[in-house]
């Protein structure tokens, strides 16, 4: 039991199983949410801090939730308001972090690769909760966790997934982990905000919305990451919306019992609707709450490992 890593990094650094056993912990972590008792003692005695460089709601709290239900001592830094603004470096405020007893760090950061840099200079273990645009595990854990919720299986399960594909760091560790667990992968977006040879990764580039969504057992929306980008890449609000958003008739292509999903933050109007967003299709608010399980059933596992040593 446990995850065979000190730090979990990416999805690229897990295997077929060990994301089965965080996608199976988490669902029993989600029957801890919903009691009505939402404490357990897993973390008890242990320390985890976030240190988020970039703005999140949702992940920071979820990681801040998931290891207060467990028992932990938690607390977080943010660049406003620690040392990072008088100038600190990362590994420095890494160590200080370190220093001071922490078993977990989990850090979300700009510069692709930063989490990674840090980890092998530290005791704690370290989650990337984002890093650039290269990885942003969790998130795509707890996609995937919506889709085994109603999946029986990933092999063969089509995924499409539509938006500003170059910027997302979800996009990347959903191909990764879908992949290894033999799903296909599907993305659509602007000419300008498609990788060059994101092919390479095994993803097939659609033609159009309607060819990435069509049969789709499951589709993403992907925000448009208008702070990453140092030009506009496309025209206007109003064409990409007519050319790349997730209408309600494109969503009608896929299959009858597929499902909508979106990572948020939304940009309603622009990558989907507000009609689509609230659907009967829509399992947006679900990924929600299962970030929270799935951050609980990583903190467990990685626990799980530093105990067992
Ligand atoms: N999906 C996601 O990472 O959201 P936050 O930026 O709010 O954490």
């Amino acid at each position: 039991m446990g995850l065979k890593s000190k730090d979990l990094l990416g999805m690229k650094q897990l295997t077929a199983e060990e994301i089965m056993e965080i996608l199976d912990t988490a669902k029993t972590m989600k029957l801890v949410i919903s009691s009505g008792n939402k404490k357990t003692s897993h973390l008890q005695g242990k320390s985890v801090v976030t240190l988020f460089y970039e703005n999140s709601t949702r992940t920071r709290l979820s990681f801040e939730l998931a290891s207060k239900y467990m028992g932990s001592a938690s607390a977080n830094i943010t660049t406003s308001g620690s040392s990072v603004n008088k100038g600190e470096s990362l590994l420095d405020t890494a160590r200080t972090i370190d220093m001071m007893g922490t078993d977990i760090i989990i850090m979300r950061h700009s510069q692709s690769g930063a989490p990674h840099f840090i980890a092998p200079h530290l005791k704690a273990s370290v989650v990337n909760a984002g890093d650039g645009m290269d990885e942003h595990p969790t998130q795509a854990l707890l996609d995937m966790l919506t889709m085994y919720e109603r999946f029986d299986t990933f092999e063969g399960k089509n995924i499409a997934i539509c938006g500003d594909i170059y910027h997302s760091r979800v996009v990347r560790s959903n191909a990764i982990g879908l992949s290894k667990l033999g799903a296909k992968v599907s993305v659509y977006g602007p000419r300008t905000m498609m990788p060059v040879g994101i092919e390479k990764m095994g993803i097939r580039v659609a033609s159009s919305v309607a060819d990435c969504i069509k049969d789709a057992d499951a589709v993403m929306g992907l925000r448009v990451q208008l702070e990453r980008q140092q030009k506009s890449l496309f025209p206007s609000v109003a064409e990409y919306a007519h050319f790349y958003a997730i209408t309600p008739e494109m969503l009608e292509l896929a299959k009858p019992d597929a499902f909508l999903m979106h990572p948020g933050p939304c940009n309603h109007g622009v990558e989907l609707p507000t009609a689509v967003y609230d659907c009967d299709q829509s399992v947006i608010n679900e990924q929600v709450t299962n970030g929270v399980a799935v951050r609980m059933a990583v903190l467990y596992l990685l626990m799980a490992r530093r105990n067992n040593l």
